[in-house]
């Protein structure tokens, strides 16, 4: 399918999705969150992929936060529905079942800092800047940063950020657990290539219930999530996979996993 608002490359059995507004630094209007969400779903259908990279067009933005121009025009239940359309969207980011890298290659403001978080893995460049400006707008966060943030840093991090609207710089990011690794900014692609290639060599069936226990396991108590555990290690010994991931360590060679 081909996209107006992005651009989806594959490499071997790594998905790049780039968001590509730049004019407007990668703004999030409705047209492109539909066309994430579909393209979300290609890559969703596809066996080849085994991993997945966001990044934003041009050097300035990932993604500069919801459109503004656009949510100007909308009634109460319209920003409703825009913000339902996005969380559903990054919703499905989240549960994809394929790693998701975020390639942070510049601001991350509102929205974009919200897509970001929705993905597994964050890596910036050092230019990259992030916060949540929305009370600036008198609006506040709408595609899940209420409570992703609140999740990813500590409670009374989140609530600085989101109240006082304030940018952080790359380092200060990293300091606070937001992203994973800053790297420089010609580095950045490369960078996350070199992860998802990694992440796309072991079994792909053991990292998708490894996200699936992650991700799953966050929203229950401990005693569920350890038990959650256990019953996806026992599901992976039905897995051809597992079979071959051991037998090429006994027999000292490189596993050669199908996905199965
Ligand atoms: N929506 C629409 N257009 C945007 C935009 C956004 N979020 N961010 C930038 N743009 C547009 C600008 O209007 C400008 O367009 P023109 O050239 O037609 O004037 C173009 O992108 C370039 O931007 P600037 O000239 O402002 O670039 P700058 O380098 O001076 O500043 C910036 C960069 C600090 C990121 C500034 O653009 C900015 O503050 N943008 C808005 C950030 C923001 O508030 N994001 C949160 C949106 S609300 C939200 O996301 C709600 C939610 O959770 C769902």
């Amino acid at each position: 399918m081909g996209y107006e608002n992005l651009i989806y490359e594959k490499e071997e059995n790594i998905a790049l999705i780039t968001i590509n507004r730049p004019k407007v630094l990668n703004a999030l209007n409705a047209d492109l969150l539909r066309e994430l969400e579909a393209v979300v779903e290609e890559v969703e259908k596809d066996g080849e992929v085994r991993a997945v990279i966001i990044t934003g067009a041009g050097d300035k933005a990932f993604v500069a936060g919801a459109d503004i121009a656009y949510m100007s025009g909308l009634s109460p239940l319209e920003a409703k529905s825009f913000a339902q359309l996005g969380q559903r969207v990054f919703s499905k980011v989240e549960n994809m079942s394929k790693p998701v890298i975020a390639a942070v290659n510049g601001y991350a403001l509102g929205g974009g800092n919200e897509l970001a978080m929705a993905c597994d893995i964050r890596v910036a460049s050092d230019k990259a800047k992030f916060g949540q400006p929305e009370v600036q707008l008198g609006l506040i966060a709408g595609f899940g940063g209420t409570q992703r943030l609140s999740r990813l840093v500590n409670p009374g991090l989140a609530k600085e950020i989101l109240f006082t609207a304030d940018q952080y710089d790359a380092e200060t990011a990293h300091k606070i657990g937001l992203v994973n690794h800053v790297v420089p900014g010609e580095e950045l692609i490369s960078f996350c290539k070199g992860m998802a290639k990694r992440i796309a060599s072991r079994g792909p069936v053991a990292v998708r219930l490894s996200k699936e226990a992650v991700n799953q396991g966050l929203n229950m108590d401990l005693d569920k999530a350890i038990a959650l555990e256990a019953d996806l290690f026992g599901l992976v010994f039905t897995t051809e996979d597992r079979k071959e991931g051991i037998g090429a360590f006994l027999e000292k060679r490189k596993p050669a996993f199908n996905n199965k």
